[in-house]
Order: C-alpha cells, then structure tokens, then sequence
C-alpha cells in the first residue's frame, strides 16, 4: 500500500532527500525519528513509512505523548489490568497491544515523563513490559516510529530526557526540511491544495495570480505546510469570481521594546512574555498563539517557560487525543 507516499507533493532536492531515506528504512523493522518543526509533515511521512513497510496490512497505532495528562500516559502505552489504579473498573489494553504487529508512532515523543522512560526503553530494547497493576509479562512486535520538534540532546543536557533512551530512538533520524528551506515546493503545494479545497467547496478556482503566487512564495512560513494549507483553505472560501484571493499573510511580531524599565533583561522578557499569554489566554501555538506573537518557534517559547519557572500549558486546547488505530 503505497497510498499515502502519492499525497506528498513536492519536487525539492531536500524533500526527494527525505522520501530516498524513507524508501531506505521503511522495509527494516527499524526504530525511525522524524526531526521537524511544526506542521512539516512528520505524521505524513510516519504514514508513508508504515504504509511501504512489511506492516502496511497490519494497524498504525497514533500516540500523541503532549495531549494525553502524563500521569494516565503509562496506562495508554501499556495499558492496565483492573484494579490497578482508583477508577480503573476494566482491564485495558495499552497501545502497545493494539499495534503488535503493526507500527506505533509516538508523537511529540519528547513530552514524555522522565518517570516513564525508562518502561519506554525496555519496550524497545527488550519488547516486553507489563500492564500497569498486572505481573505478567506481554511480548509485542511493535515497530516505532517517533518525532518531535524539540532539541532532544538539549533536553537530554538539561535532564529531562534520557540519554539511554535518546541514543535508541536516533538509530535513524530523518530530519524534515522547514517549508523556507524548500520554497521551489510551494507552488506545487498551492496547486495541490487549491485543487483538494475547491473540489470539497465545489468552488472553482480558473485563475491564480501571479502577485497570489509571489506573496505565497515569499512568505516565511513558521507554520509551515500546515499554515500553508489553512492559508489555502481561507483563500479558496474567500474566492467567490474563480480567482484565487489570498488574505493577507500575517508575519509574526516581534515583541515591543521592553514595557518596563526596571530588572534584568531576563525580568523584561519574563514579563513580555506573561503578558502575551495573557493575552491569547496562556495557548502557545497556532497562528495566534504566543509563540506567534513573539516571534518566537514554540518549542523556543517552551524551553523559556521552563527557565523562567513558568506554568508548562499543555497543547491540549489543540485537541489532539485523536489516536487512530487501524
Ligand atoms: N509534502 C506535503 N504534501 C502534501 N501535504 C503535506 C505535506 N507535508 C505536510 N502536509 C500536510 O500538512 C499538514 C501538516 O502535516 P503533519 O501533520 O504531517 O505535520 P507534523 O510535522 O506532524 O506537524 P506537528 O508537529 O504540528 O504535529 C497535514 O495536513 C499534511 O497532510
Ligand atoms: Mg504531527
């Protein structure tokens, strides 16, 4: 099943760069992680992995390590056996399970507990562990493929990742190119999705422009292919006479000049940076999220965070518990 390699469109050297190294992997049960900053097509190209694998009949089960509360993580891995915890009324079976055979994809893999690495590593060293609250040992066949858009050497530096378990999850990384680093790809991109939006719409788009298509080019893109597509979707709703009609192309602001006068620069920025969540009510990503608004990557804005002894809010308002199995 090669299905989900044809809806990745582009040309670039970069991206053939990053669909030669799937092509290498893909048939080896081996552990793969994808390096990328938001919205550059990791879950994509897990799929692609999966789907020119050995596996491909078999699930792809999706985990998404920031949007599950890290203390019922364990229980969504391994699953538990009854009793195990209050609350646990049923015996459940974690994702590991349901993958056996297949493939797992642990997304934002770096959000996971330190307290709960180390179960991670035996897994994918041994393939073994036990439900939570059970004592008997289930062997699974289970290939992993994970990504993140964090530093993982930096967390491993600043001890909240395992360099044990970093050291096994980069047996094969394949970094994905940012869509700045490709811009050749973005014409192709438009048409692809101008195409995928009209036809869900039942709009027709006749006509691209060309200044259209040089503020598409132009653009910076922090949100990459994801940004790119909700552009695309906003201009073909927009596009009532067949000429494609894009909104202005917001570039993200850098914060005004320091508002106090007082403290160290860290104090200024720690402020700055309170005041922005404030405002757009402590979401970091997206395109009004903080980060944005900063100017800054997400995952920067988080490692601040942390430094400043900041509240860590989870990405759960993107609403991301969806774990497909099958
Ligand atoms: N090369 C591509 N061709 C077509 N569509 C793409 C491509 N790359 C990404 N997309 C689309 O862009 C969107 C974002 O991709 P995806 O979810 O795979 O990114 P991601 O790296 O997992 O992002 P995040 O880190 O935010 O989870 C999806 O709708 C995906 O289908
Ligand atoms: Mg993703």
């Amino acid at each position: 099943m090669q299905s989900s390699r044809r809806n990745i469109v582009g040309d670039s050297v970069a991206l053939r760069n990053v669909l030669r190294q799937v092509d290498i992997v893909a048939p080896t049960d081996a552990t793969v992680l994808l390096l990328g900053e938001t919205g550059t097509g990791k879950e994509l190209i897990a799929r692609a992995i999966h789907d020119a694998s050995g596996r491909s009949h078999q699930p792809f089960v999706r985990v998404n390590c920031a949007a599950i509360p890290s203390g019922l993580l364990e229980s969504e891995l391994f699953g538990h056996e009854r009793g195990a915890f209050t609350g646990a009324i049923a015996q459940r079976i974690g994702r590991f399970e349901l993958g056996d055979r297949g493939t797992l994809f642990l997304d934002e893999v770096g959000e996971i507990p330190i307290e709960l690495q180390p179960k991670l590593l035996r897994v994918l060293q041994e393939h073994e562990f036990e439900r939570l609250g059970g004592t008997r040992t289930t062997r699974v066949d289970v290939r992993v493929i994970a990504a993140t858009n964090r530093d993982l050497p930096e967390m491993v530096v600043a001890g909240f990742f395992r360099d044990d378990l970093y050291y096994r999850l980069n047996v094969f990384p394949i970094r994905i190119p940012a869509l700045r680093e490709r811009p050749e790809d973005i014409d192709a991109l438009v048409d692809h999705f101008v195409g995928e939006f009209s036809r869900d719409m039942n709009r027709h788009i006749d006509v691209i422009p060309s200044v259209a298509r040089d503020a598409l080019r132009h653009h910076s893109w922090p949100g990459n292919v994801r940004e790119l597509e909700n552009v695309i979707q906003q201009a073909v709703i927009l596009s009532g006479d067949g000429r494609l009609t894009v909104p202005p192309l917001r570039v993200p602001s850098r914060p005004r000049a320091a508002d106090t006068g007082a403290g160290t620069l860290e104090d200024v920025q720690r402020a700055c940076i309170v005041r922005v969540l404030e405002e757009t009510r402590w979401v970091i990503g997206g395109p009004r999220g903080a980060a944005a608004r900063l100017g800054l990557k997400r995952t920067t804005l988080q490692s601040m965070l942390k430094r400043f002894g900041l509240p860590f809010p989870r990405e759960a308002a993107r609403s991301e518990a969806s774990y497909a199995a099958g």
